[in-house]
């Protein structure tokens, strides 16, 4: 490890993070999520952003990668090189179906705060660390900063919420999430050493009534 890779986590105690759960509702949900949540046309969007700013070949990665689907699948098809991460076994044996030419690991995020797998030119990160305390969302945006190479690109997308680890029904199981509102969400990534590139959001009516509808918060961000 080097510069500031890990930096992100150091202070954070590791005694703190407590998954309870959380891997297993997803497991659960299995290809219920991507029945529940069709036509993402804004994560779309942000995925395309990340594939076409950057030359094909990059290296990048998709923290807590789900079913692979739509992104992992949309980055692979555009010729980069892509990396899946993801703490539930179920999600990443649909991800491995779905997209066999990328590579799929089962990791807490918190596991890469050491610098592994680094460094990447891009980092895919679409309704991951809103499964974070909000005490942590900021170290995990500063170890992602370091697991990217200058000038790296981040998209990442939240809901926008006023919650912190905030238990909610999801699909038959409980989740807890976190969230910001809009501009709280800018400081935060501001912050952790980001330039904001874009932003937009977005109103959602997920395709299942065990979802509330949500508005999405896309940010388009470079390491600065
Ligand atoms: C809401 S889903 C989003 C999946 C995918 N990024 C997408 O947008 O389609 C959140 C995913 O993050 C994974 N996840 C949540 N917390 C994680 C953690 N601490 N480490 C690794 N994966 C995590 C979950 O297992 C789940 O697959």
């Amino acid at each position: 490890m080097s510069g500031d890779e890990g930096r992100g986590y150091e202070g954070y105690a590791r005694l703190g993070l407590d998954r309870s759960g959380q891997a297993e509702a997803f497991d659960a949900i299995g290809e219920r999520y991507d029945e529940a949540f069709p036509h993402k046309e804004g994560q779309l969007a942000a995925g395309a952003w990340l594939a076409e700013t950057l030359p094909p070949g990059s290296r990048i990665l998709d923290l807590g990668c789900g079913t692979g689907l739509p992104t992992a699948r949309q980055l692979a098809d555009a010729g980069h090189e892509v990396v899946g991460v993801d703490f539930s076994p179920g999600m990443l044996d649909l991800a491995r179906g779905n997209v066999p030419e990328a590579r799929f690991l089962r990791l807490d995020m918190a596991e890469l705060r050491d610098g592994r797998l680094g460094p990447f030119d891009g980092v895919a990160a679409f309704f991951t660390l809103l499964m974070l305390p909000r005490s942590e969302i900021p170290h995990a945006l500063r170890m992602v900063h370091g697991l990217l190479r200058p000038g790296g690109l981040l998209a990442l997308s939240m809901v926008e919420a006023d919650v912190d680890d905030f238990a909610i029904p999801f699909l038959g199981n409980t989740i807890r999430v976190s969230g910001y509102l809009r501009d709280e969400l800018r400081q935060v990534v501001c912050e952790a050493g980001f330039d904001v590139a874009g932003e937009s959001t977005l109103a959602y009516a997920p395709a299942s009534t065990d979802v509330p509808p949500e508005i999405q918060l896309f940010f388009n961000l470079r390491r600065a």
